[in-house]
């Protein structure tokens, strides 16, 4: 491809950019925990079909914005969350809310692989099984592999599914627990630095495996790695004491912030 017609398809994305719907609106989201004060009104929207990255400095309260997102901070015994965020509309903290309906169309994968002590085939039947997904053994089975295929898991582990999902390598680990998150048929993915525990080869493989995703998912990423983020994004948001500081295009996000604590945080000037 030449470099005129590069910049003609990049120009179109960016147009199709900032037309793609929102999967998820989140208005004047603050966040306490007792009397602390962890995020200060954050307006930020997740569009569909889109990797979404939440960076800034430790403490910032990416964790925070992203479990509020699927409703965990409710888990958190003094955890309370204000303002609203919507899921194709709906409010997610009405009361009428069924919760674990909730977590199955936004899934989670966490920092440090968790499979459970279980085979690799019932850490991923698990989610299907709980919302009776599949009618049959036969149904499961499907429901196993293709969610093994899709987390690009499959061809490493089909002759022993049968086996702990703890002896596989992080790398395997965190994509069987991609693959747990895909089997109940998310419609949001969260990651929260999926790959911090991984080599560069098991993380190179995980990011790949995120931008396949991209397709059939929307999905929303907290990363320490700038590289990590102008990869794997097409939308960055970066956080800075509790305030959202901006959110723009991955692009223009690392070449051309509009915020000075963004380009200070990227050029490693804190954080
Ligand atoms: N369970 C909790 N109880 C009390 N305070 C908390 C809790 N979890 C987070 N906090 C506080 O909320 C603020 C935001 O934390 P959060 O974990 O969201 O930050 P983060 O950006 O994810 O940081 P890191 O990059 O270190 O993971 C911090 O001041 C943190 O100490
Ligand atoms: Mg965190």
């Amino acid at each position: 491809m030449n470099m005129l017609t590069e910049a003609a398809v990049e120009k179109a994305l960016d147009q199709k950019m900032n037309t793609i719907p929102y999967k998820m609106i989140g208005q004047d989201v603050s966040v306490y925990y007792g009397e602390k004060r962890a995020l200060f009104d954050v307006k930020l929207n997740i569009r569909e079909n889109t990797v979404t990255a939440l960076i800034g400095p430790s403490g910032c309260g990416k964790s925070t914005f992203l479990r509020s997102l699927n409703r965990m901070n409710d888990t958190i015994d003094n955890c309370r969350v204000t303002g609203k965020i919507t899921l194709d509309g709906d409010d997610i903290y009405d009361p009428d809310i069924d919760v674990v309906e909730l977590r199955a169309r936004v899934g989670m994968v966490f920092q440090k692989p968790n499979p459970f002590p279980k085979s690799i085939y019932e850490n991923v039947a698990y989610g299907p099984r709980i919302h009776g997904l599949a009618k049959a053994k036969a149904d499961m089975d499907v429901i196993v592999e293709q969610s093994l295929q899709r987390a690009g898991l499959w061809n490493e582990v089909k002759d022993r599914v049968h086996e702990g999902g703890t002896g596989l390598s992080g790398g395997q680990q965190q994509r069987l627990c991609i693959a747990r998150a895909i089997a109940v048929s998310p419609e949001v993915i969260l990651m929260d630095e999926p790959c911090s525990a991984l080599d560069p080869i098991a993380t190179a493989k995980v990011e790949e495996l995120i931008h396949e995703l991209r397709e059939a998912y929307t999905i929303v990423i907290v990363t320490h790695s700038m590289q990590q983020a102008a990869r794997v994004s097409q939308r960055t948001a970066m956080f800075h004491l509790g305030n959202l500081v901006e959110e723009n295009d991955t692009d223009k996000m690392f070449t051309n912030p509009d915020d000075p604590r963004t380009q200070d945080y990227i050029m490693g000037r804190f954080g």
